[in-house]
């Protein structure tokens, strides 16, 4: 055995005390702060938006909701990216405001992107905070709103953003006739972003403020050469007037946000809702013999369809969609006797009241709609027919035609058709006419049902007679008369069960009050197919 050794002492140290936990009232106060100055952003940053006429996120979801309704979710979510400096600038919230909220007493969602932060841009977390609330949405069946201020997705992030806008284009067509979605582009929406625009059922745009386009003035110039400032390009009044992707147009946040809150208390939550009923302050029984008055007995006479409109909803008010973009058609949204409806009509203040392409496409989408959140279908005939032309052929009015008289097919909302003066050809077919599923077709003594116009009519079918004739003005008078007195007389459609009644234009209020009643509990046959194939 070896020398013995002594065993060597281990040192004795005192034992190390735990860092004493913060008290709940630290950890309360640090959270409090950190909140604060998520919420309050960089001053400097506020103070830029601020510059530009522009309201922050939360500002703009503070006047968009109920007083102190809005809850919200993913504050403190910030990105995960590295590279090109992401990782020495990661702000909370990601440059999106995200939650849910109260509109007149109903629940909403929303988002709100924050233009401070990378310029709104959408890089992933951006994205999934989005996603998130469309799917609590959907399965909560409420309205889904966002608010754009965005440069499109977040270049740093590459593909990620690219793959948080496909999350989101996903959702919102899985959304699409569920919920309704209602897009504000309160700032740039640029790139991506305009498709989720594209994809909702209402697009709000602030005039100077908005701009949506798929490419901005830089990319356009560069590839072919053209300079264009972002409001010519993408502008409020490009879109609502010249390519119809605004469906409303204002001239500040405030109205802008004022009239989604009008629009939501219209729209019921989700597809397995009926719309709200509110009360009606004027009686539906009232009469309404302005409305002799408004509309000039003369068919090719103008008036103002406005004023018709006007005089047969409840207080003389109703939302129109696209007021500045093909106005020879008219869609709102008003009450009758309490009841939501959606009210399509010819307007004969704007070529004449036809249909053509524009408005082929503003009836047919608006008529969708309605028919996917059981909105009954007012429908107000005053058409001369399709607009005739090589500029309206070339682009497609057949396609775009069939559109509108697919959506109308299709529609199993309550449906009810007043004509007013003129319905002609191919046109009366389309406005919701008996042939095409009507619920209950009404008609003023003024009606004129009829393949063309009689001097249109006359000239096909008497024209070799006509220019052998010895006085062919005279002739051609005495053959309107007859054709009118045999095929255009007030009572010929009705006679032949295409009309169910002809009233006075006086009670056309009150008759349309009664129908909706009366159908107001239609059913829905189910459907068999998958989808079918509506002309695009
Ligand atoms: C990252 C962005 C950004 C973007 C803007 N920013 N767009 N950051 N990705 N896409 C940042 C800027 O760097 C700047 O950051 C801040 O936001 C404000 O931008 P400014 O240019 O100073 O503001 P302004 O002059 O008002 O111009 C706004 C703008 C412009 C018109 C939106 O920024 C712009 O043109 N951005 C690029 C638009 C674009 O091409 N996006 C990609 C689209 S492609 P600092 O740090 O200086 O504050 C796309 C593909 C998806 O989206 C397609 C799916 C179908």
């Amino acid at each position: 055995a070896g020398p013995q050794t002594a065993p060597r002492a281990t040192p004795q140290t005192a034992p190390q005390a735990p860092p004493p936990s913060p008290s709940m009232r630290t950890l309360r106060e640090r959270r409090d702060a950190l909140r604060d100055e998520i919420v309050a952003g960089t001053r400097a940053a506020v103070d830029r938006q601020h510059a530009l006429g522009k309201r922050t996120a939360r500002e703009r979801l503070a006047l968009l909701l109920d007083e102190g309704s809005f809850v919200e979710i993913d504050m403190y979510r910030r990105h995960q990216a590295h590279g090109l400096g992401m990782e020495r600038r990661r702000p909370h919230t990601d440059g999106v405001v995200t939650g849910s909220g109260t509109i007149h007493g109903r629940r909403v969602f929303v988002y709100a992107q924050d233009f401070t932060i990378f310029g709104g841009s959408l890089g992933e977390a951006h994205a999934v905070k989005i996603q998130k609330v469309m799917d609590l949405a959907v399965s909560t069946g409420s309205p889904f709103i966002g608010i754009n201020d965005s440069g499109g997705a977040r270049i740093q992030e590459g593909v990620m953003s690219l793959n948080g806008y496909g999350g989101i284009f996903q959702r919102n067509v899985q959304a699409s006739g569920v919920i309704p979605q209602i897009s504000v582009v309160l700032g740039p929406c640029a790139g991506g972003a305009a498709y989720s625009t594209a994809l909702a059922d209402f697009t709000f745009m602030v005039r100077d403020a908005a701009q949506l386009y798929l490419t901005g003035p830089d990319v356009v110039e560069a590839v072919s050469g053209q300079r264009v400032t972002h409001d010519e390009l993408g502008g409020a009044q490009v879109h609502g007037t010249r390519s119809g992707i605004a469906t409303f147009v204002h001239d500040d946040e405030e109205t802008c946000l004022e009239d989604v809150r009008y629009l939501v208390s219209m729209l019921p939550a989700n597809n397995l809702e009926l719309p709200p009923r509110g009360p009606s302050r004027d009686a539906a029984s009232d009469l309404r013999p302005r409305l002799a008055e408004i509309v000039p007995v003369e068919p090719n006479k103008p008036y103002d369809m406005r004023q018709v409109l006007a005089e047969v909803v409840d207080d003389g008010e109703f939302m129109e969609l696209h007021e500045g973009w093909a106005g020879n058609v008219i869609c709102a949204l008003a009450r009758i006797d309490g009841e939501v409806v959606g009210v399509v009509a010819n307007q004969p203040l704007v070529l004449a009241g036809v249909l053509d392409v524009a408005a082929s496409q503003k009836a047919a989408r608006f008529v969708r709609f309605c028919d996917a959140f059981s909105i009954p279908l007012v429908t107000l005939v005053d058409v001369p027919g399709f607009l005739p032309g090589t500029d309206q052929e070339y682009a497609g009015i057949i396609r775009h035609g069939a559109k509108l008289l697919y959506a109308y097919c299709e529609a199993t909302v309550p449906r009810v058709q007043v004509i007013l003066r003129k319905a002609y050809g191919g046109a009366y077919i389309v406005m919701d006419s008996r042939s095409i599923g009507t619920d209950l077709s009404l008609a003023w003594p003024t009606n004129e049902i009829a393949v063309m116009g009689a001097e249109g009519a006359v000239n096909v079918i008497h024209r070799r007679e006509l220019a052998s004739a010895a006085d062919p003005a005279a002739l051609r008078a005495e053959l309107v008369a007859e054709y009118s007195r045999q095929l255009v007389h007030p009572h010929y459609a009705a006679e032949r069960g295409l009309v169910d009644d002809v009233i006075d234009p006086a009670h056309t209020r009150s008759a349309l009050a009664r129908g909706l009643a009366m159908l107001r509990d239609k059913r829905r046959p189910a459907v068999q197919r998958k989808h079918g194939n509506v002309p695009l």
